[in-house]
């Protein structure tokens, strides 16, 4: 069995809705479980025992969830201290309100969170624009789930993008499967 680490922050359920799809689309794939975990509750352990890991942040004012921030700052940084993480494979989603067309945000909050995941020496899995649901929420760097509606009503994250999340989800086991935690950076 290989493990993925879903690990989120949220507080009005949006993102852990998109977590807890993502797992479903982890265990889509034959040797592949899901272990989801809020932010402030992952290990060292948890990390070095997962062939791949998947972060989920709310957009907090155009940037990521102190929370998951604390993580990559903390735990995640010791790890990289350590090489510990390099060659694993890596994948984000996020959710946002909105604000406007453009997202309020969502894409900057997903490059930072990628830059870290880079610093890491992840391999990281993109969304490509051919995955079904694309249009509903689809971004080349991972789904994002709008919550709130053009005037700004919370109604969640939609069912579409959920769907686009699970497949998110298979895609990172699928490559954690295939790359099965080789240390592809030794020399
Ligand atoms: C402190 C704070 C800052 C926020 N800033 C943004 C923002 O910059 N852009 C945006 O699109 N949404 C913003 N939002 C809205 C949340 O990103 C959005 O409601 C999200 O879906 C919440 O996810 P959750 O349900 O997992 O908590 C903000 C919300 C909070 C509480």
């Amino acid at each position: 069995m290989g493990t993925i680490l879903i690990a989120y922050a949220s507080d009005y359920g949006s993102t852990e809705k998109m977590a807890k799809a993502a797992a479903v689309g982890v265990q889509d794939v034959e040797g592949m479980v899901a272990l989801v975990k809020k932010a402030e509750d992952v290990t060292a352990d948890d990390f070095v025992n997962s062939y791949g890991i998947l972060f989920g942040s709310p957009v907090h004012m155009g940037s990521m969830d102190w929370r998951v921030k604390k993580l990559i700052d903390t735990v995640c940084s010791g790890l990289w201290m350590q090489n510990k993480l390099n060659g694993k494979v890596g994948g984000i989603f996020v959710s946002g309100g909105g604000f406007g067309g453009g997202g309020g945000g969502c894409e900057v909050t997903m490059l930072s969170m990628l830059n870290n995941f880079a610093e890491l020496g992840l391999l990281i899995v993109p969304l490509p624009k051919m995955t079904a649901d694309y249009k509903y929420g689809g971004l080349h760097w991972g789904p994002y789930g709008r919550s709130a509606d053009i005037d700004m009503n919370h109604g969640g994250v939609s069912d579409e993008v959920l769907a686009l999340t699970r497949r998110h989800g298979k895609h990172i086991a699928r490559a954690a499967k295939a790359v099965k935690g080789a240390d592809i950076f030794s020399e």
